[in-house]
């Protein structure tokens, strides 16, 4: 897979995604279909998703016992997701159950990526909440080696720090990125952002554009313009 604009369908209700997806009649979007979504009308909006030649990136961000990961892998697996994800808190034992799981009899599987720790996530939050002392950068890459090790294929991550999970991880190791705004758009609760051009230039793989698009009065128009700037 090569680099894409992916849609954060962030809508309450299959209605509501259907009626955003209805209008793109060119190009068929990559969408990213979150737990609000997936819980809320059910594992068929994937599946009826994908049947309108959608490509699906499912942030389930799965954390728990290697076994039940293993197991609800397989499930997601079983739904034709294009990439899914999980927590590399849950230790490298649980991403290489995952891995297992995520893998079909014919050897073939999902793509899989890990959040290292979530940008919600401060130093202070860090150091307080869950004791970890280190610089929180140092842990972002730490995790993203782990999840290499485990034999993912990449991390969420800011597009500030994809460059450097690439010189730490390798090239190969892809990086997906929300945080994106146009130059003369809205930032909104976001707080470091990048356009889609510098994701570009500092090598993302992945961008993952919600409200510029969703919110955008023309939507269509404001995903055509993302991908001319990431991918030219
Ligand atoms: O609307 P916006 O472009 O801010 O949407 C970004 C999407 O990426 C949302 O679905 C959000 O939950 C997700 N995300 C994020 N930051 C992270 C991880 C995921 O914004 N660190």
């Amino acid at each position: 897979m090569g680099k894409d604009v992916i849609i954060a369908c962030d809508f309450a209700s299959a209605e509501q995604t259907f009626e955003f997806l209805d209008k793109f009649t060119g190009r068929k979007p990559f969408v990213k279909i979150g737990m609000e979504l997936f819980y809320g009308a059910g594992p068929d909006i994937v599946k009826q998703i994908k049947a309108r030649g959608h490509k699906i990136f499912l942030d389930l961000k799965l954390h728990d016992i290697p076994n039940t990961v293993k197991k609800a892998m397989a499930v997601l697996s079983n739904l034709d997701v294009d990439i899914c994800n999980l927590h590399a808190g849950g230790t490298i034992a649980m991403m290489e159950a995952a891995i297992e799981g995520l893998t079909r009899p014919d050897g073939t599987r999902p793509l899989l990526i890990a959040v290292t720790q979530l940008t919600s996530t401060n130093q202070e939050a860090m150091e307080n909440d869950l004791l970890i002392k280190e610089p929180i950068d140092k842990v972002v890459m730490h995790y993203a080696l782990n999840a290499k090790k485990a034999g993912l294929d990449g991390v969420v991550c800011s597009p500030l720090e994809a460059g450097k999970v690439h010189e730490v991880c390798g090239n190969e190791f892809l990086t997906v990125t929300p945080g994106v705004r146009f130059a003369d758009g809205d930032v909104g609760d976001q707080k470091r952002v990048m356009t889609p051009e510098q994701a570009k230039i500092i090598g993302s793989d992945y961008i993952v554009v919600g409200r510029p698009i969703t919110a955008a009065a023309d939507p269509v128009a404001a995903y055509n313009r993302c991908v001319e700037e990431f991918i030219g």
